[in-house]
């Protein structure tokens, strides 16, 4: 098993290039499927993730090549609609592939994604939107088969919730189809837009895409595309996170200002003067960052859930009490029992943290419990006096490209072994 071996206290200085979103390559790479010629990705990160979603187009008949942060998809058609429960394991984002196969071959068999360290991540509206379109939808045995019934001529379709995954499905399944589809209380992340200037750019109909009202006109094909990943703007929170817990100062290249607006806004009330200038941002620490008012999770444009524990992290020495509440996931204060580790004050009362800031943190032994969870407790190694050692650093892996050489690169003294 892969550990950080981390000696906190250092002042980080110094500039780090972002990597491209995870969270758009992986629904990229699933919308490739639907392209009738090659796909060229740049800007993918080099990930764990990204290498999983890989196998699954190559296991369903897609010539594949990855070089550095480039990715070509050849020109190919589904050799087979199914994805086996081994491939659909590997990855938390695997359902997307749900969208691309039916619109590909007209059907699809997947198995449940199951649950996750956050919690149940249910599909549910991802299914009950797909049987809108026109598919059948049977679950036996944990496997998921749909199946193309009829195609409807409009669709009007009003999630109960904006999820991000169940309006890339829609998008996905809808856009070589014969139908007009108003995709009514969708998701509004940025990752949502990427995916529909890739598939507009291939030829698809999609209006809407980054509002709550998506439109998407079926057309007959799409065709070659080369196209570059949008900035990976957790990524972004993380490394001012780490510039904000060591007072730090940081430049960091490459970022979309306008994808991290709500998190800027927190980092500027714990004290960070942050200035930006096209796409760099420079984040500087003072000695000691403010508590900062409640802050809740939730959807695009507001604070990011997947922000929530690199802001909890960047409080844990702040001078005095701030609270932040989770409202998108149930179980994703897990993390929160490591940070307790170095010496932090951290209280749960179900989906509610308080923060008390320390003046002091020392050098633990800790775990990552999931991704995020795990980059806040690299952060917190970075504020703590002493050697930690962070094991299962494979969650991290899932989501950031060279964590340690980016983080060396600023004067971390990190080594991984
Ligand atoms: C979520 C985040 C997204 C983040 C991604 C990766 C939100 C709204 N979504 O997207 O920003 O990039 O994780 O970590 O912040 N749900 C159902 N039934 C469904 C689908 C979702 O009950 O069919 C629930 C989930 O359990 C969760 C909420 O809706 O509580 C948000 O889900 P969704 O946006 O779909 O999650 P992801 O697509 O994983």
């Amino acid at each position: 098993m892969t550990k950080l071996y981390i000696e906190g206290g250092r002042r980080l200085t110094g500039e780090i290039e972002l990597q491209g979103s995870k969270n758009s390559a992986l629904p990229l790479l699933a919308a490739s499927m639907l392209i009738d010629g090659a796909t060229l990705l740049h800007n993918c990160p080099d990930l764990s993730d990204v290498r999983a979603a890989i196998r699954i187009l190559q296991s369903l008949g897609y010539k594949c090549k990855q070089v550095n942060n480039d990715v070509f998809i050849g020109d190919n058609m589904p050799s087979c609609d199914t994805v086996s429960p081994e491939l659909m394991r590997e990855m938390r984002s695997s359902s997307l592939f749900l969208g691309a196969i039916l619109a590909r071959c007209g059907s699809a068999t997947i198995t449940a994604p199951g649950g996750c360290e956050l919690g149940p991540r249910p599909i549910d509206m991802h299914l009950k939107a797909i049987s809108e379109l026109g598919f059948s939808v049977k679950e036996r045995g944990g496997y998921i088969t749909c199946k193309r019934q009829f195609s409807p001529k409009n669709v009007d379709i009003t999630l109960d919730f904006p999820s991000v995954g169940a309006t890339e499905n829609v998008i996905l399944a809808s856009c070589l189809s014969k139908s007009v589809v108003l995709l009514r209380n969708a998701a509004k992340e940025p990752e949502i837009a990427d995916l529909a200037d890739f598939l507009n750019k291939a030829g698809a109909k999609i209006r809407g895409a980054g509002t709550d009202r998506i439109e998407i006109i079926g057309v007959n094909r799409l065709t070659s595309i080369e196209h570059t990943v949008i900035p990976d703007r957790i990524v972004a929170a993380t490394y001012m996170s780490a510039a904000a817990v060591t007072s730090g100062e940081i430049e960091i290249r490459n970022v979309n200002i306008e994808h991290i607006r709500r998190i800027i806004n927190s980092f500027s009330e714990m004290g960070c003067d942050i200035v930006f200038c096209e796409n760099t941002l420079r984040i500087r620490a003072p000695q000691r960052l403010n508590r900062i008012k409640t802050t809740r999770s939730t959807v695009y444009p507001g604070f990011p859930t997947d922000a929530g524990p690199l802001l909890v992290a960047s409080l844990v020495k702040a001078s005095g009490t701030s609270t932040f509440v989770e409202t998108i996931f149930e179980n994703r204060f897990n993390y929160i029992d490591e940070l307790r580790r170095f010496g932090a004050d951290i209280k749960v009362y179900n989906r509610v943290a308080v923060v008390e800031g320390v003046r002091q943190l020392h050098g633990a032994q800790v775990c990552c419990t999931d991704l995020r969870g795990g980059a806040a407790a690299i952060v917190v190694a970075l504020a703590s006096d002493g050697v930690s050692v962070i094991d299962k650093i494979c969650h991290v892996e899932r989501g950031y490209e060279k964590i340690e050489e980016k983080l060396s690169g600023v004067y971390a003294n990190i080594k991984k072994e």
